[in-house]
């Protein structure tokens, strides 16, 4: 029998190890990626702090948390805030005890529900109505501004891909129907609703 060189044999088995990997990474490319997607825009959401500002927080044994069986779903329709503290000095702002009430010059904002529910979340947004919000700081692109303390600046500096990523996670939450108050405009000195 005709011996094959040992370079060829070589050659042949990293042949077919390749193959073998680029047929299984085929096969599977449509769901692998759809869930990695998620995955990553789950890891951008928890180390960007949109939990600190859009999940409610409440206190817990060790102090405040947030409330994660209402995960990002913004500031609770039910939590009506007095008039906001008199600012003076060197204060600028100030927040609520559950994070998603803030006041500052901008008036007072309340945190958005980024849960997928149609009628109070994001469940109608598209992907690009999420990326041209967080790109041009409007809402869904062409609507109001976004108040602070939306820290818009920031997640500007985001690829498209995370933002993708982001705004897939998003919609793979529990959706939450809790209707967000509108902002106030600055000095308003009534209590919401
Ligand atoms: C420091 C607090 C804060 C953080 C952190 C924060 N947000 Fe917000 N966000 C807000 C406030 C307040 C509003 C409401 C602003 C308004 O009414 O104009 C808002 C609004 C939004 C909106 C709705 C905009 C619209 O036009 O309806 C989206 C989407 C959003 N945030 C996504 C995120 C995501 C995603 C993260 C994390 C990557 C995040 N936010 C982190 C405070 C924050």
């Amino acid at each position: 029998m005709k011996r094959i060189p040992l370079e060829y044999a070589i050659l042949g088995v990293a042949v077919v190890a390749t193959i073998a990997v680029t047929t299984s990474a085929q096969a599977q490319a449509t769901p692998a990626t759809a869930a990695e997607k998620v995955k990553r825009g789950e890891y951008l959401v928890s180390t960007s702090a949109c939990h600190d500002c859009h999940t409610p927080w409440k206190m817990g044994p060790k102090g405040p948390e947030p409330d994660m069986t209402r995960a990002l779903s913004g500031h609770p329709e039910g939590v009506v805030m007095p008039a906001p503290p008199k600012l003076e000095g060197l204060w600028t702002g100030a927040m609520s005890a559950t994070m998603t009430a803030w006041t500052g010059p901008w008036g007072v904002s309340f945190t958005a529900n980024l849960t997928p529910d149609p009628e109070t979340g994001l469940g109608k947004w598209t992907q690009r109505n999420f990326i041209e919000t967080i790109r041009t700081g409007r809402h869904m692109g062409r609507g109001r501004e976004v108040l602070p303390p939306m820290p818009i600046a920031v997640y500007r500096n985001f690829t498209d891909a995370d933002l993708e990523a982001i705004f897939s996670y998003l919609q793979t939450l529990p959706a939450i129907r809790n209707r967000v108050p509108e902002p106030l405009p600055p000095a308003a000195s009534v209590a919401v609703r």
